[in-house]
């Protein structure tokens, strides 16, 4: 058991496998070796096996919390919400102060949309717990998720600061308290909590480019590439955040239905691009138009997740500008949910955009709407850019293209408040048009 354990921890997925098998060759039912294959069939895309392993353990060992939080996660992460809260429950029952489940079943709570119930397990957990930065940084975030008015970023950012204090390893506290300052208008002290986490720790692409996101440094032209790297691939890893950052997100759904209004009756006729396709939300959306839907995106972990779904052709992990510069007149359509806002200076994009497309082909893209008249741009607190009205019909002009429909819809929620969007349209005309 010890060699399968070790192997499992290190990731060495076989040879964890094949240890488990032959402790359960000399004993059947051993409710560890049940256990832990039961979790590595889960992590190896066999589900229904890992949940009846796991409950063969459970049947020898029916107190076992870890056991219980452990089927709870596999329920979770098969989207069975109902099963996964009876397991964190169950596990609750034994070990009432079990971490793990009191912090997954706050969140299967907070995904059913019961935030009432999921409030009181995370207070729950933290009076449990108040030595614990973790307990402070959840009941941030879930603060943080759930803001009605300003008292509660203000008691958000005193939950970040607490687990900061207490876990100064946590860089996600940071990451949050910085932005938490940010949002309350103490920007100075929000710069201050990014110097210091760029001076512990150097080469992290993140507080170099929240530092500009509060003003403390230029803002670059669009965002790193090993800053986006980072920020998705490390969403893509956490299947909570990735729950829980889709709760109001609607950007795919308002792009697509505007852009199939223009394109007519589905034929599966259309080479399509989904330019930034994250975990893929756009190709189901998309897919019935498309006769080669093609995803690119600089996260590996996001491909990952959208190669899971199966609904792309082609997954390819690039930079998009420089990717599509390689790629003249290949597409019917490109589409760009919720990515271009990486971007401040537009032209190389959709210069590039304009090269990939055919005669005809249309653009479809969202950003964030930067107020007023000017032609500007801005990055901001939340490390994406927006942009104004007037930037975006420049910048389309300068890059070959003309009449756009911009409309304003909203994309998500941040900080208890729709985020409004452009939804912008264009048609790449030929010569004769
Ligand atoms: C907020 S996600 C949106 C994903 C997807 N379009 C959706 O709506 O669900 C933004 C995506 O853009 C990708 N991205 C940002 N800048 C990029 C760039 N320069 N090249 C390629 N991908 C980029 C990120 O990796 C991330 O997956």
């Amino acid at each position: 058991m010890g060699e399968a354990i070790a192997a499992h921890r290190d990731g060495r997925l076989d040879a964890a496998e094949a240890l488990y098998g032959k402790v359960l060759q000399r004993q059947s039912g051993h409710p560890d070796a049940l256990h832990f294959l039961g979790v590595l069939c889960h992590q190896r895309k066999r589900s229904e096996d890992g949940i009846r392993l796991v409950r063969l353990a459970l049947r020898a060992t029916p107190r076992h919390a870890d056991a219980h939080n452990n089927l709870g996660n596999i329920h979770k992460e098969c989207g069975e919400l109902a099963e996964a809260e009876a397991c964190y429950r169950r596990a609750l029952s034994h070990q009432p102060g079990h971490h793990d489940a009191l912090s997954n079943l706050a969140l299967v709570l907070d995904v059913q949309g019961r935030v009432d119930e999921a409030g009181e397990v995370y207070a729950r957990f933290l009076a449990q717990e108040p030595q614990l930065g973790q307990a402070h940084y959840l009941m941030g975030m879930f603060r943080r998720r759930h803001v009605n008015e300003i008292e509660d970023v203000e008691e958000a950012a005193r939950c970040f600061a607490n687990a900061c204090r207490l876990d100064p390893q946590n860089v996600r506290a940071r990451d949050a308290l910085g932005v938490a300052l940010y949002m309350l208008g103490r920007s100075s002290e929000a710069v201050e909590v990014y110097r210091d986490w760029m001076a512990r720790d150097p080469g992290n692409p993140v507080p170099r480019h929240m530092l500009a996101a509060c003003g403390g440094e230029p803002a670059p032209a669009r965002a790193a590439d090993d800053y986006v790297r980072k920020v998705f691939d490390g969403f893509a890893a956490s299947f909570d955040e990735m729950l829980l950052k889709n709760l109001h997100y609607r950007a795919p759904q308002v792009l697509v239905a505007a852009l199939v209004d223009r394109l007519g009756i589905p034929q599966a006729s259309l080479d399509v691009l989904d330019a930034g396709c994250g975990t893929g939300l756009c190709g189901p959306l998309i897919g019935p138009h498309a006769r080669n839907l093609v995803g690119v995106d600089l996260s590996g972990g996001m491909l990952e997740k959208a190669r899971q779904r199966g609904d792309y052709d082609e997954l390819v992990e690039a930079e998009l500008a420089g990717w599509l510069q390689t790629r003249p007149s290949a597409w019917d359509v490109v589409l760009s949910a919720d990515t271009l806002n990486y971007f401040g200076d537009l032209l190389p994009v959709l210069s590039a955009a304009g090269n990939a497309l055919r005669e005809g082909g249309w653009l479809a893209f969202t950003l964030e709407v930067l107020d007023g008249d000017e032609d500007r741009v801005e990055l901001s607190a939340s490390g994406r850019y927006r942009h104004s009205r007037a930037c975006i019909e420049r910048v389309l002009e300068d890059a070959g293209f003309s009449d756009p429909s911009i409309t304003v819809d909203s994309l998500r929620k941040e900080l208890g408040k729709p985020v409004r969007g452009w939804v912008v349209l264009v048609q790449k005309r030929g010569t004769g048009d």
